[in-house]
Formats: C-alpha cells, sequence, structure tokens
C-alpha cells in the first residue's frame, strides 16, 4: 500500500511515495481504507518544513474512509462503516490541555494521504449522510474549526451578524453554518468575482480588503454598529481591523495568521472599551465534531470544492493553494 511521506529537508519537490507492508489492527484500533483528504495551510506548512516533522512522516490532518477491519474489543464501529477523522487524536470532549493536544494528525503522528493506516477506535467519527469521501474530508480541520468559533466560543445566537474574512475552506464553511443557524453574514475577500459568489451564498454585504485597507471601520458602518462575531483569519495583519469590525460586547476568534500576520499592532483601549471578548482557537474536540454533523445533517449542508486532485499530484494541489486563486476547499481523491 502507498503514501505519500515528507522528506528532509521539506518542501514541495520532496514528497514522496512510498510503499509500505499493509497494516493490521491491533485490539482497541481500526483498519481504515482512506479515500480522500483536504489541503489546509497547516499541511501546508508541514510539506514545505514551515512545520519541522519527522523524516517520512505522512502528512494531511484530513481523511476520509472506508473501515476495512477491526482490532479486538472494538464494539462501536464494523466493517464498511464510513469515517472522519479528528484533528487532535486524543482530544475527546472537554476544554483543551496539553495531552489532549500533543497528538496531530500529520504533523507529530502520521496523516491521512496513505492508502490504509490502522487508528484508536476513538479517533474518528461518522461522516456525514450522503456525503462523498471528498465532502467528508473537508470537514475536521477547516469546518470544525468554524464550527467551534461560531458555536462553541461564540454561542451565536439566530439574529446574530458573523465577519467571515477571505474565501478559503474554514470561511466558507463558517459562512455555511451562520446563514444556517439564521445570522447575518458580512465578508471580506480581495477578489470581485469571489465576492459576488459569496453575496450569491447569502452575504449581506462583502468588502474588498485590498481596495480597503480600513475595512474593519466599513463592515462596522454596514453592520449598523458592529458584528456579534468575527473569525480572525490574519492575525497580525487582520486583528486591528478585526476589532474595529466587532460590536460593543462582541467576540472575535483568532484563528490564522494569513497575510504574514505572526506578529503584528492592536489598539489595546478598543479591544477593552468595546468589552471584546478574544480567544486563539485551534481546531477542536472529538464532541464538537460530532455536533457539527449533527447539524449538517439536519440542514443537508455541503462543502464547497472548488478543485479535485488525485494522489500522487498532493504537490500540485498545494501549488494551487499557494496561488490562491481557489474558493472553499481543495481536496485529493482516490
Ligand atoms: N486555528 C485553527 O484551528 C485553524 C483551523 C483551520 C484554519 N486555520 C487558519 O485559518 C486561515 C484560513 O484557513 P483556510 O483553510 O480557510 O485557508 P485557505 O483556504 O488557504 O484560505 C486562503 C484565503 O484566505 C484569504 N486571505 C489571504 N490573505 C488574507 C488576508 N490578509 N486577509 C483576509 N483574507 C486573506 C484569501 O481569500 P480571498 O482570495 O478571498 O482574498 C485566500 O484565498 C489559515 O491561516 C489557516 O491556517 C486555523
Amino acid at each position: 500500500m502507498k503514501s505519500v511521506t515528507v522528506q528532509k529537508p521539506g518542501g514541495l519537490d520532496n514528497l514522496a511515495i512510498v510503499e509500505k507492508e499493509a497494516p493490521k489492527p491491533k485490539a482497541g484500533e481500526i483498519l481504515v481504507q482512506w479515500h480522500a483528504t483536504s489541503l489546509n495551510f497547516h499541511d501546508y506548512l508541514v510539506a514545505v518544513g514551515g512545520i519541522p516533522v519527522s523524516n517520512g512522516r505522512i502528512p494531511m490532518s484530513d481523511g476520509a474512509g472506508e473501515i476495512i477491519g477491526v482490532g479486538e474489543g472494538v464494539y462501536n464501529w464494523k466493517v464498511g462503516d464510513k469515517v472522519m477523522s479528528l484533528f487532535f487524536q486524543n482530544w475527546m470532549d472537554g476544554r483543551p490541555t496539553l495531552h489532549k493536544m500533543v497528538l496531530v494528525n500529520g504533523e507529530t503522528i502520521d496523516g491521512f494521504i496513505t492508502e490504509q493506516s490502522c487508528v484508536p477506535a476513538t479517533s474518528v467519527t461518522k461522516m456525514p449522510k450522503g456525503y462523498t469521501y471528498a465532502e467528508a474530508a473537508t470537514l475536521p480541520c477547516a469546518a470544525a474549526t468554524a464550527w467551534r468559533g461560531l458555536m462553541v466560543e461564540g454561542n451565536l445566537q439566530a439574529g446574530d451578524s458573523v465577519l467571515v474574512q477571505g474565501t478559503g475552506g474554514m470561511s466558507i464553511a463558517a459562512l455555511q453554518f451562520a446563514k444556517a443557524a439564521g445570522a447575518r453574514v458580512f465578508a471580506t475577500t480581495s477578489s470581485p468575482e469571489k465576492a459576488e459568489r459569496l453575496k450569491a451564498m447569502g452575504a449581506e454585504a462583502v468588502v474588498n480588503y485590498k481596495e480597503d485597507p480600513k475595512w474593519g471601520k466599513t463592515i462596522l458602518g454596514l453592520s449598523g454598529g458592529g458584528v456579534d462575531h468575527v473569525l480572525d483569519v490574519g492575525g497580525g495583519s487582520t486583528m486591528k481591523q478585526s476589532i474595529e469590525a466587532a460590536k460593543i460586547d462582541g467576540h472575535i476568534s483568532s484563528i490564522g495568521i494569513l497575510g504574514n500576520g505572526r506578529k503584528g499592532e492592536i489598539t489595546f483601549p478598543k479591544l477593552f472599551f468595546k468589552h471584546i471578548r478574544l480567544i486563539g482557537i485551534a481546531v477542536g474536540s472529538k464532541a464538537m465534531q460530532e455536533n457539527m454533523v449533527k447539524a449538517i445533517n439536519i440542514n443537508g449542508i455541503k462543502p464547497i470544492i472548488d478543485k479535485s486532485f488525485a494522489f500522487d499530484q498532493l504537490a500540485d494541489a498545494f501549488r494551487y493553494q499557494e496561488s490562491g486563486q481557489h474558493f472553499g476547499k481543495i481536496v485529493l481523491e482516490w
């Protein structure tokens, strides 16, 4: 069976397909035939060497596939069940701890661009009903983060307003969840074409963050005094404007560092005089993912897949992600 691996020193030209012996499930494990994965910025950093991993690591945190074997003592899954991975193998429920976050698929342990692997029976959830493997593979990182930011940390209520930034997989999933929950959605993008697509998906107003550097103030006005929830994807490159865009007593989930935003400045008096609740989040727990799947089953939400690549095209898929042309998720299927 084949797997794609990251070879030292990293870089898209050093992704290598290797042949390995087919694994057998031990007690408490399931053997999964993986069929799809999706691209996240985290996977890109692993692939290019921005997040150091051991030589030969199988990248990709998201996987969807079919159970083809169960180890001793596994009673909650059977052969033929369709499952998807978790971002953190150990985080079942409750608030985060170091122990819950130490096993990261595709980084500290092997990920899912592999034909088969054995994983703990506890470390997968059901796929949503009627989903293809590719659709399910879009969920464990990007959509679960959007779900947590809005529903768990934001406690989003019908009638609330939400700002999503850019048109990557996390932000598009957030737009869909927010609309399904009866929220007003505002969005930013750098592309007039993508702005039209955002409006077609229900965004009330879209601001071009490249043409309007004070987009936070613009959203403040358009929303009539600020939004209840901001999912910030740029950190140092966006947080100042995210604080501008937020309502008094609003919530901001800090999620990413796009646009070279590892560090940056914010205006602290704005943060505290607006009584903003700012929280950093890294994906979420199995319980959160299961709740997200329940909501998807009820609402019939389907992810937006921009482009699909084959198993041996991971480097091409990352180059496409680098180009920033995508709207929603990029997947690989085999
Ligand atoms: N903390 C977590 O657990 C977690 C989980 C998932 C994702 N993330 C992070 O969240 C961010 C988005 O993830 P993703 O998977 O949706 O990524 P993605 O698919 O790669 O999103 C890229 C899109 O973001 C937009 N963008 C780029 N620079 C921007 C900027 N300065 N301001 C606003 N938008 C900008 C662009 O949209 P336009 O083309 O429309 O301009 C670009 O197409 C990434 O930083 C990722 O690492 C974090």
